[in-house]
């Protein structure tokens, strides 16, 4: 594929923020000599090595109760060389959707002869493995895993690391088109390439969203994400004394991440959780406080902004749901250690001119998971291993 070279970078601390970096050919045709300044301004990414970096990917699909077709859909737009991990928090009670979801897989499987597994966020063993190894965050007082997508994505996190796997990458599983899902991976993979530090993030922002109504109409922002930037970006350009407007992807579901990087993150509950990983990078290596990771400060972090083709059609759950968003993604801004009054007081103009909290209100406290680094990964294996051969989607492996 050709993607545009990163441009523009924004440098904060140890944290390298590169500009948008559009794609512009999704197919670059076969491997041969580049011509001099072929690869300036335009980076072209080899199949071969594309698929290097898919090999050594998981892709995780958090889901919940999602039409099958959806998940389905999702699933096959993803490259044969990823390892498939569905974490699921759909019911198992009166209609046991989980079941269908393990149906659907394993014939799915079967006949692609790839391998997926399937992992339930209430399995009791799972919980009791994340409890061995030393990490009760994400476990509820029943003794099992939380709700939410978050606390999905973090036990991803660590069947990943057990897999040996050195890249994550995160796509949502209520995703109408294949072809997007398939062009997320490829970016994914276009970053690791392209990034000088082994502790990296890709974050996809969509060149459109469209909204179904009468027609379709091609939005390119959606107002949440428009929102959570601008106080994003309010709170690099006030520490940094530079006004910028580099972050674009505060918000970005679909992201990836290399393990190293990952393992060194803390993550907010819900639909905090993507914004949450920024403040965790820029709290942690931005310079103003310690750095948390030597080794990770002397390579840098390098976050990689990559706006793919597809649209983004996804399930529109209404704009009650947007409000649902906005709130919890600001208040990890607002309850940031680096944020300042300034901020702060954007913060809560806009939460309150969004009717999401009333005057004199402070957005709730999230709540935040430490980073997995500190986990005994053998004796999570110890528990999961074994287990992991039941979750697979692929009989007789
Ligand atoms: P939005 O796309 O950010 O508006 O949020 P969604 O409600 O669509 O959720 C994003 C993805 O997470 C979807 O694929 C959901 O099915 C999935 N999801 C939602 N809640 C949970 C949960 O509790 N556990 C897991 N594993 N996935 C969830
Ligand atoms: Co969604």
């Amino acid at each position: 594929m050709r993607v545009e070279g990163p441009r523009y970078t924004e440098r904060f601390g140890a944290v390298r923020i590169n500009e948008v970096q559009k794609v512009l050919e999704l197919d670059s045709g076969r491997a041969r000599e580049l011509t001099p300044y072929e690869n300036v301004a335009v980076q072209k990414i080899e199949e071969g090595a594309i698929k290097d970096f898919e090999e050594k990917m998981v892709i995780v699909i958090p889901t919940k109760d999602e039409k099958l077709k959806l998940l389905e859909g999702v699933i096959s737009g993803i490259p044969h060389e990823c390892l498939i991990l569905v974490v699921s928090n759909s019911q198992r009670k009166r209609i046991d959707r989980f079941k269908m979801e393990q149906d659907t897989l394993r014939q799915y499987c079967h006949f692609t002869r790839r391998q997926a597994y399937l992992v339930h966020q209430k399995d009791p063993v799972l919980a009791k493995a994340l409890a061995g190894a030393g990490y009760n965050h994400i476990i509820d007082q029943d003794g099992l895993v939380r709700d939410g997508k978050a606390e999905g994505m973090i036990a991803a996190i660590f069947i990943a690391m057990m897999m040996k796997k050195d890249y994550i990458g995160f796509i949502d599983a209520d995703n109408f088109s294949p072809g997007a899902v398939w062009e997320y991976v490829k970016c994914y993979a276009a970053g690791f390439y392209m990034s000088r530090s082994p502790y990296a993030m890709i974050r996809i922002i969509w060149r459109y969203k469209p909204k179904f109504g009468e027609g379709v109409y091609f939005r390119k922002w959606g107002r949440v994400s428009e929102v959570t930037n601008r106080c994003m970006n309010s709170l690099i350009s006030i520490r940094t004394g530079f006004e910028t407007d580099i972050v674009k992807t505060s918000n970005a579901g679909e992201h990836a991440m290399s393990l190293k990087l990952a393992g060194l993150l803390s993550y907010a509950s819900r639909f905090a959780v993507e914004p949450q990983e920024l403040i965790s990078i820029f709290e942690d290596f931005g310079g103003v406080m310690p750095m948390a990771c030597k080794t990770a400060a002397k390579h840098g972090i390098e976050i990689f902004q990559i706006e793919t083709r597809n649209p983004h059609l996804h399930e529109d759950r209404g704009t009650e749901h947007l409000k649902d968003m906005l709130l919890p993604g600001l208040a990890t801004i607002y309850h940031s250690r680096l944020c300042e009054k300034e901020t702060k007081e954007k913060v809560l103009a806009e939460l309150l001119q969004q009717n999401a909290i009333n005057p004199g209100e402070e957005p709730p406290m999230p709540q935040i998971s430490p980073p997995p680094k500190n986990i005994d990964i053998q004796k999570f294996t110890k528990v999961m291993g074994r287990h992991m051969e039941s979750c697979s989607a692929l009989e007789g492996k």
